[in-house]
């Protein structure tokens, strides 16, 4: 049967993307070229981190469909790639499944259908890289198709925020393809949001990431820093978030994980010229060094633990260690990014003994083997000569974990002032 929608790559951005459309009464199939993900989805099983299962079970019943055949793609009026751009060795965005996406929509690309990307994307990406691929065929964008770029902008878990009612950046490559993509991301968002262009909407998403990772890089570097004067930095933080105007707190932790990598331009070879007619040719030194302080942050926090253990005349060669909380979100089960991994192959590397509690995640190996998981977390912690919390769940009584440890290192400052160690 026809849809409205085509959503292309059915994951944490797609699903929610088709989820809400569909809700909204819009017709909307899912293509994805994994079998296995096509099926769990038609049998109601969610992939991790991306829905609830009861969403799905309401998009089914509204007639949502997942398909692998790319045939479908040639009968739908609006199709919206959310393929996966992963950072690759080098950091740069991988681009690879957007092209196969384009190419796969490109076969079967009828006059008159809105395109948009959503994946993240380096600016330029849309005209320099996604049209030709999308153009192959002989339509042209702008003239024979609208083609836009639209930045995702979910955030798991947030109970405030969803899709409809954060407003959506669109911006096209003529001002009727800005048209065409915010008349259907109107259909189901409160509010739209146009871009002077593909670049400026593509250079949104590149401010809005790299505004987390930079910001998150400042609180922990002041966290270092806090910590060798002697000042406790959370109480700093307290105090300066009542400013208000012209502060925004960030708060220091393991590391930074998730799905969004820092996006720094200068990674993208690709499509130099004609896209970036005018690169500057010069790094982004901000976000070039936020990665560099953040990704010291699980060592950093290894070196903490061991001066702990340390200062109560025990090594971390044979500690027995309990880490809590292992996702990289609080109160997800999603792990993409999480800096526990790092900790806890560092800490095995160190000779400690591992085991972990956490809520969301019924198992964890580290260094491909498995890491015993703590049943009772109070016992664990009065067990562990360590425990080291990563992460806040909401389910944790950090007042009673703090009576219980023997020692805790807190690297969220969640812990009553006084109670813990605290990063
Ligand atoms: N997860 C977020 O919160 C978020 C937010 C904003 C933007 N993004 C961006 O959206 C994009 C997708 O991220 P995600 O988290 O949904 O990824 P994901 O890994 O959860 O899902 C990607 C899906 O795309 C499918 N896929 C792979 N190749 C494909 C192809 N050629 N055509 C169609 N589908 C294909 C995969 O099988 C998978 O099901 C990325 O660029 C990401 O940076 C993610």
């Amino acid at each position: 049967m026809p849809a409205d929608l085509a959503v292309l790559g059915l994951g944490s951005t797609g699903l929610p993307l088709a989820q809400a459309a569909t809700a909204a009464g819009v017709g909307v199939i899912g293509y994805d070229p994994d079998p296995a993900t096509v099926a769990d989805i038609n049998a109601g099983r969610v992939p991790p981190g991306s829905l609830a299962a009861a969403d799905l079970r309401r998009m089914l019943a509204c007639g949502f469909r997942a398909t692998a055949d790319p045939a479908v793609l040639g009968r739908v009026r609006t199709a919206v790639i959310c393929a996966p751009t992963p950072p690759g060795e080098d950091h740069a965005l991988d681009l690879s499944a957007v092209a196969t996406a384009a190419r796969a929509l490109a076969a079967h690309l009828r006059p008159h259908t809105t395109v948009v990307l959503e994946s993240a994307v380096y600016p330029g990406t849309t005209e320099g890289y996604l049209r030709p691929l999308l153009e192959s065929h002989g339509l042209r964008a702008g003239r024979d198709f609208h083609l836009a770029y639209s930045p995702g902008r979910l955030d798991p878990g947030n109970r405030a925020f969803q899709l409809a009612n954060t407003p959506k950046v669109v911006g096209g490559c003529t001002p009727a393809c800005t048209e065409a993509a915010a008349a259907f991301y109107g259909r189901f968002t409160e509010r739209i949001v146009r871009a002077r262009g593909t670049r400026e909407a593509e250079a949104v998403k590149l401010l809005e990431t790299n505004y987390r990772h930079v910001n998150i890089a400042f609180a922990n570097e002041m966290a270092v820093f806090c910590h060798d004067l002697g000042v406790d930095l959370w109480d700093v933080i307290r105090c300066a978030e009542t400013k208000p105007f012209g502060f925004q707190a960030f708060r220091p932790g393991p590391g930074v994980g998730g799905p969004a990598a820092p996006l720094d331009p200068n990674a993208a070879p690709h499509f130099t010229p004609p896209a970036h007619p005018r690169l500057p040719g010069h790094p982004l030194r901000m976000v070039e060094l936020a990665q560099e302080v953040n990704s010291r942050m699980p060592r950093y926090v290894v070196q903490r633990a061991a001066a702990l253990l340390n200062e109560h005349g025990k090594s971390l060669r044979g500690a027995r260690v309990l880490l809590l909380g292992v996702t990289y979100k609080a109160d997800l089960a999603d792990q993409q990014g999480a800096p526990a991994r790092e900790i806890g192959t560092r800490l095995l590397e160190l000779g400690a003994q591992l085991c972990y509690h956490d809520p969301y995640v019924p198992q964890w190996r580290v260094m491909d083997r498995p890491v015993p998981r703590a049943d009772s977390l109070w016992e664990a912690a009065a067990d562990a000569d360590l425990t080291l919390l990563l992460q806040h769940h909401r389910t944790y009584d950090l007042q009673g974990l703090a009576v219980k440890a023997q020692l805790l290192l807190d690297t969220r400052g969640a812990t009553p002032a006084g109670a813990a160690a605290r990063l």
